[in-house]
């Protein structure tokens, strides 16, 4: 069973992880093939085990301010993957505990070592492409990943690579919507390429490689506040200019794959997104200093959910408990009513369940905390 909750991703990072200290800048980081930016002959090997070049065709003469955030988004987030594969590789090679006796070990290391390398060059593409239009690129931060077993790290990468598929799917649709449509064909070519790399994570896993007739749309704010829980807090150079904003963690144990109550947990404690550069001040939000007064009912607060190409589902708060400044909001997951099949992505909300919301751009306008990446799986199951 898969759970990228943000209680297995997020662990309530800031409490588990100290922060570095605060005075100097964090050193960019890099791996043994020269990545993040391998040199000529470093670049043409990344390629070769990738199986093919980057683009050759000619960038569009100009973007939206709002396509480069998708584009230090992508530079940010596809780095996460790339060093996620070179540490699992790692930890396969060194046979290290929970890594050892792989099943068909020397294909899996193959085949990781072709995403390492894919991984790589939808990376270097951003990179690219920010450098083209005098942008800087953003540097790695140093990460976390909440998995200590093979079948831990395939499963989390699984529900990874889902919310990426998600957030690239986002990321189309706004640089579409900017007119940026020269934008668009490049990143849906590594859209279909995370899909293959899903299908193969999820076959591993015994579930069928199809997950849903349309996979569950996932946005970029969504995705860079999960993405904080794999940031070890203050180690990133740069990643503060991803304009986006970062909500407070919400966690909540897999659901099974049926219409059952889900525990929603979160903190109204001051919170300090991973990626705010180290001694940064504390970030607190208003939806945080305000919550507890605002919300000492359920009243005006449900628990939204994207699945698949659907709009928004919305269920109402059933019951809200604090424990401090510990939060637990009690909801239904209507799993039977929907097909809630592969990843949904839940979030607390401030909204009446009746009304809810036209569009996944709405509910991010009216999230306090999120999202949860849930995941059931039942008849996947091959
Ligand atoms: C690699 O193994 C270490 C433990 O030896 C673990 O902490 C880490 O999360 C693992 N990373 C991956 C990506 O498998």
């Amino acid at each position: 069973m898969r759970s990228f909750t943000a209680a297995a991703v997020l662990g309530l990072a800031a409490t588990t992880i100290a922060a570095p200290t605060a005075t100097k800048k964090a050193k960019p980081t890099s791996l043994a093939d020269g990545f993040p930016t391998p040199n000529a002959n470093q670049l043409d090997r990344i390629e070769d085990l990738a199986f093919g070049t980057l683009s050759d065709a000619a960038p569009p003469p100009s973007l939206k301010d709002d396509t480069f955030t998708s584009l230090r988004f992508i530079n940010f987030g596809e780095a996460i993957e790339s060093f996620f594969f070179n540490e699992l590789i790692t930890n396969i090679t060194l046979n290290r505990p929970g890594f050892q006796n792989i099943p068909n070990r020397d294909q899996t290391l193959r085949i990781l070592r072709s995403m390492r390398a894919t991984e790589e060059l939808h990376t270097v593409n951003a990179e690219n492409a920010l450098s083209h239009f005098k942008q800087d690129i953003i540097q790695p931060c140093q990460y976390k990943f909440p998995v200590s077993t093979f079948n831990e790290a395939i499963a989390f990468i699984s529900t990874a690579t889902d919310n990426v598929q998600g957030v690239l799917g986002d990321v189309i649709n706004k640089a579409a919507a900017a007119g940026d449509a020269g934008f668009t064909r490049g990143v849906s070519g590594a859209l279909s390429n995370e899909g293959e790399q899903d299908g193969w994570f999820r076959f591993i896993m015994g579930q069928n490689p199809n997950q849903k007739p349309f996979n569950t749309i996932s946005t970029r704010e969504y995705a860079f506040s999960v993405l904080q829980g794999v940031v070890v807090p203050g180690s990133c150079a740069n990643a503060d200019l991803i304009d986006l904003t970062i909500f407070p963690p919400l966690s909540a144990a897999n659901p099974p794959a049926k219409t059952t109550d889900i525990d929603f947990t979160f903190s109204i404690a001051p919170f300090t997104p991973s990626t705010a550069p180290a001694g940064k001040k504390i970030q607190s939000f208003a939806t945080q200093e305000s919550f507890h007064k605002k919300h000492s009912n359920v009243e005006g607060l449900s628990i939204a959910y994207l699945n698949g190409q659907d709009k928004p589902i919305c269920v109402p708060v059933k019951s809200l408990h604090f424990n401090g400044f510990e939060g637990t909001a009690k909801a239904e997951f209507p799993f039977d009513e929907f097909k809630m099949h592969g990843l949904s992505v839940a979030a607390l909300v401030e909204v009446d369940a009746k009304t809810c919301f036209a569009n996944q751009d709405e509910m991010v306008k009216a999230t306090a905390f999120g999202p949860a990446l849930l995941e059931p799986v039942g008849d996947e199951r091959i």
